[in-house]
This record gives structure tokens, C-alpha cells and sequence, in this order.
């Protein structure tokens, strides 16, 4: 049995929030509107993933797979400053690759485990996991045909999480919910349906607050507590 590993946030109520971290052997989602810091979240746990087991790193390196192109390797230099990393050392250790389909993405993950197989990954980020589903299956038709190719890829990042103790961070959309009710006003849920809802270990929903700080709360856990994080977006990345 592999023992779980937590990676430090950047932000101590959000560390507290998922019990010390976001844990190997998992997949962690986050969803939430534009701007919520999905993204930026993911460049912090980029740097603190790298940091040694004492500091609430996880000794290893990063594999980002990018469905958007909003990775940012200059972001990266400030966090690894804030953290008292060397930013090249840290940036050397990100294996990057931007995904173009929803099969690249999937042919992408085969690739990884050969890599991850040979050298010591700690995290493993899709952002975001569902975007190229829902561009190459849009026609309503096709939804059973997606949830099946979703479930496909999920399985094999499940896969991935458990055979190399790596945390799994994928980022996920919103969608209006109508509720079945013409006057529900727009309350808003992740993206994926059931699929995506069963293969996730932990969700995150993120929303804005004031200025750069951002909430977030668990999502959909009956057996957690229902309770919030407060925590801000810096220059240095994510921070209480
Ligand atoms: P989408 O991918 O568009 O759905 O959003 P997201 O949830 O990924 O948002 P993202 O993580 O990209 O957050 C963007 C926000 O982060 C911006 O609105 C800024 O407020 C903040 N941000 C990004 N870079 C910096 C930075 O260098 N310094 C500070 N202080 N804030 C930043
Ligand atoms: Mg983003």
C-alpha cells in the first residue's frame, strides 16, 4: 500500500479545508466561474508539489497537461521565488504539453505513464479535463458517446493517481442548471454529469470574492462538513 501524500495549497484554510493538502491517490476538481483561480491554483501546486516532504511539498515533479493554453511559465517565477525555489529548477521539473483533442488528450496520458514510470511525479494537472469534450462531441446526439470516452479518460487518470502515488488536480466548467423550473435563477453546476461526479475523489467549487480574494467550498460530500475557505490570488500564487 502506498502511503498518501499532501501537497500544500499555498493557503493554510485551504490546506485545513482538505485535510493538509491535495492528496496522491486522488483526483482533486476544481470548478467555478472564469476567473475563480482554477488555473492559478494549478501554477501554485506546480512550484509546492516540488517542495521536500517537511515544507508540505511532495518531493516531485509536475506533468500539466493544458487544454486551453493558459499555462504561464513567467508565473511560475515569482511562486518559486515565494517558496525559495530556484524558478529554472523548478520550471525543468514541469513537463508541459498542450492537448488539441479529446483523443490527444487521452494518447497524452499513455505517454505519461511510460515517463512517470522512469522518473519520481508527484502531480499530474489537466486543465481542463472536460473543454475538448465538450468541442468535439457538441451535438446533442452525442452525449452518450462523450460521457463514454469521459469515463474512458477519468479511468485511466484513476488509473494513473494509484499506480505512481501522484495527486491528480483537474479543472472542470460551469453549466446553467434550468432546474426543470422556469423560476430557478440559474443556480450554476459542474460539467460532466455523473461521470465525472463519481470519478472525482474531492470537488471544489471556487467563486470570486473581493478583489483577489477567492472562496471555496466542497462540493456535493455528505460525510465532510460544510464549510469555506477563504484565500487570496498573489503574485507569488495562492496564499491565505
Ligand atoms: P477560467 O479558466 O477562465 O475559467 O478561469 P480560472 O478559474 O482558471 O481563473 P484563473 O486561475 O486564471 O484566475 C485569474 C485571476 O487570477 C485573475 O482574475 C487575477 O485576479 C488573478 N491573477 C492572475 N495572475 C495574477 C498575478 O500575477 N497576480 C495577481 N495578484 N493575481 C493574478
Ligand atoms: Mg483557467
Amino acid at each position: 500500500r502506498k502511503a498518501v501524500v499532501r501537497i500544500t495549497t499555498g493557503s493554510r484554510a485551504l490546506d485545513e479545508l482538505l485535510g493538509g493538502g491535495i492528496e496522491t491517490l486522488s483526483i482533486t476538481e476544481a470548478f467555478g466561474e472564469f476567473r475563480s483561480g482554477k488555473t492559478q491554483l494549478a501554477h501554485t501546486l506546480c512550484v509546492s508539489t516540488q517542495l521536500p516532504i517537511q515544507m508540505h511539498g511532495g518531493n516531485g515533479k509536475v506533468a500539466y497537461i493544458d487544454t486551453e493554453g493558459t499555462f504561464r511559465p513567467d508565473r511560475i517565477v515569482p511562486i518559486a521565488e515565494r517558496f525559495g525555489m530556484d524558478a529554472g529548477a523548478v520550471l525543468d521539473n514541469i513537463i508541459y504539453a498542450r492537448a488539441y483533442t479529446y483523443e490527444h488528450q487521452y494518447n497524452l496520458l499513455l505517454g505519461l505513464a511510460a515517463k512517470m514510470s522512469e522518473e519520481p511525479f508527484r502531480l499530474l494537472i489537466v486543465d481542463s479535463v472536460i473543454a475538448l469534450f465538450r468541442v468535439d462531441f457538441c451535438g446533442r446526439g452525442e452525449l452518450a458517446e462523450r460521457q463514454q470516452k469521459l469515463a474512458q479518460m477519468l479511468s485511466r487518470l484513476i488509473k494513473i493517481a494509484e499506480e505512481f502515488n501522484v495527486a491528480v488536480y483537474v479543472t472542470n466548467q460551469v453549466i446553467a442548471d434550468p432546474g426543470g423550473g422556469m423560476f430557478i435563477s440559474d443556480p450554476k453546476k459542474p460539467a460532466g454529469g455523473h461521470v465525472l461526479a463519481h470519478s472525482a475523489t474531492i470537488r471544489l467549487m471556487l467563486r470570486k470574492g473581493k478583489g483577489e480574494q477567492r472562496v471555496c467550498k466542497i462540493y456535493d460530500a455528505p460525510n465532510l462538513p460544510e464549510a469555506e475557505a477563504v484565500f487570496q490570488i498573489t503574485p507569488g500564487g495562492i496564499t491565505d
